[in-house]
């Protein structure tokens, strides 16, 4: 099956790019405005078709020998004209599929009614009319989601944001719209399988789990991370003071943040029952697995596997663009080792901690390791299984080995009791030794005592990097 991928740099794209590749009958084009923004290491195993939606004739050479095609663009970066650019790219795309003999497109779009719907929702709508409106020509298959959960996307952000820093909300009172949310996996999910199913002519599937308001939304997510919190509607927030308010919480930006609160204003539900009848397979997550599985993969992507390795940097090329910076907090101090061998440096790197010291301000060290024990933590009571080497598991003073690539890296998570998760990472990069912490905050007090401890952080990671090069000299 020849598939064409449009939008593969954008949110949703770049994840169904992936899942499409484990189809090996799959053989995969993607179409992009450019081409250096795909993840580097890809390019051998998929075609690269460098084009713009908006420009008629490089969608038709695009499309040429093309069976499936994914519409997963939206213009609204492109200013207050959006719509109007909106349209002209679904019907580009319609008519270049129709001319190539395209066998199917499948279009993922917003939820909700036409008439009570926001601007930008009105545009998704039109965008699946125009793409579904020749069915006696091309086959369509119209996915239409409300809230997407999963790492990363602006409702889910904007949700761990505004749960994590407000014990108490004053919202707008239409955070009691109905909604229907549904899982990242799930939406994949549903895109993966839509190119296969048995279908006539052109459907649209609604798609969504459990309905809620965007109050239950946040109070569940609340739940889930352990925190608790209050929700207080007032009636006098208007959508733009709302959307200032959340870029100013959030990492979302203004336009996105705004098209998102007044899309909160009508319910964008379920309208009929497509996904069950054509999807039978695919039984949504619950919401708060949904939310669940966001956060874990915010650990695993920007810490536990953020590692580049030379075969494919995709995670790092993830984490840059993601709207996910601001999730885990850094501070990291280099080194450069110089003509010494990377591993003679790794090598004190693998004996840190224990009866072999921290290299820098063992004082600090031990004081901290007193002041956990009193919090019921481990403190430093644990020490190390070997004197010099390390494996994956073990327990070393306060921390466990998370990750060890022989002089490469040693990645450790904290055990010690913070409002938060922590790690704290080695790296060897070149002739450099980068020592970095990275910190998952837990509510108010985590960022409290991030900013707490930087100094500190400051303080001993520069010390420590030149004491563990120092000894690997000797
Ligand atoms: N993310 C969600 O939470 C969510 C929820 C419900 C529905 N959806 C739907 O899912 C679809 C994909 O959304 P998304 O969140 O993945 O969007 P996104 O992250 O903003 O990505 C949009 C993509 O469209 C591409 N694009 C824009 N204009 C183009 C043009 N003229 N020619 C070629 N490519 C163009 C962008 O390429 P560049 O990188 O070159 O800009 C980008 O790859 C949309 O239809 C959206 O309505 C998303």
């Amino acid at each position: 099956m020849n598939v064409l991928l449009t939008g593969a740099t954008g949110y949703i794209g770049r994840r169904l790019q992936e899942k499409l590749l484990s189809d090996k009958s799959v053989r995969l084009r993607l179409f992009v405005r450019n081409a250096r923004k795909v993840q580097a290491g890809l390019e051998d195993h998929i075609e690269l078709f460098e084009g713009n939606a908006l420009d008629e004739g490089s969608v038709r050479k695009g499309l040429v020998g093309i069976d499936v095609a994914y519409y997963l663009i939206h213009s609204m970066g492109a200013g207050a004209d959006y719509e109007k650019l909106d349209r002209l790219s679904a019907q580009n795309f319609l008519d270049a599929c129709i001319d190539n003999k395209v066998k199917r497109i499948i279009y993922l779009g917003g939820l909700g009614k036409k008439d009570t719907a926001s601007k930008h929702l009105r545009s998704r709508l039109e965008t699946g009319e125009i793409l579904s409106s020749r069915p006696d020509l091309i086959q369509s298959v119209w996915l239409r989601a409300g809230v997407i959960i999963g790492s990363g996307s602006a409702s889910f952000e904007i949700i761990r944001h505004l749960v994590q820093k407000l014990p108490v909300m004053t919202t707008p009172k239409w955070v009691r719209t109905q909604t229907q949310p549904v899982g990242v996996g799930d939406v994949l999910e549903y895109l993966f399988q839509a190119k296969d199913v048995p279908i006539e002519g052109s459907i649209a599937v609604d798609i969504g789990a459990e309905k809620m308001s965007f109050k239950d939304m946040l109070l569940r997510a609340a739940r889930v991370m352990g925190l608790k919190r209050t929700i207080i509607p007032i009636p006098f927030l208007s959508p733009r003071l709302s959307s200032f308010w959340l870029k100013l919480m959030t990492p979302v930006p203004f336009p996105i943040a705004k098209a998102l609160i007044q899309g909160l204003r009508s319910e964008t539900t379920v309208q009929n029952d497509n996904a069950r009848r054509y999807f039978p397979r695919i039984n949504p997550l619950s919401y708060e697995d949904s939310f669940r599985t966001a956060i874990d993969e915010i650990e695993g992507n920007q810490v536990i596997s953020r590692w580049c390795d030379s075969s494919a940097q995709k995670t790092c090329d993830i984490e840059g663009q993601d709207r996910l910076e601001s999730a885990v907090y850094r501070e990291k101090a280099s080194f450069d080792f110089g003509a010494l061998p990377a591993e003679a440096v790794f090598s004190v790197v693998e004996s840190i901690g224990g009866d072999n010291g921290w290299f820098t301000y063992d004082w600090l060290w031990r004081m901290r390791g007193f002041i956990d024990i009193l919090f019921a933590g481990p403190g430093l009571s644990r020490g190390r299984r070997d004197p010099n080497k390390l494996r994956i598991g073990d327990s070393l003073d306060f921390w466990k080995v998370v990750d060890l690539k022989p002089d490469k890296r040693l990645l450790l998570v904290n055990q010690m009791k913070v409002p938060g998760k922590a790690w704290l990472e080695f790296s060897i990069e070149g002739s450099r030794l980068i020592v970095a912490a990275h910190y998952y905050p837990k509510g108010l007090w985590g960022r409290l005592y991030w900013y707490l401890t930087k100094p500190l952080h400051m303080l001993i990671f520069p010390d420590m990097t030149r004491g563990i090069i120092k000894k690997a000299k000797f």
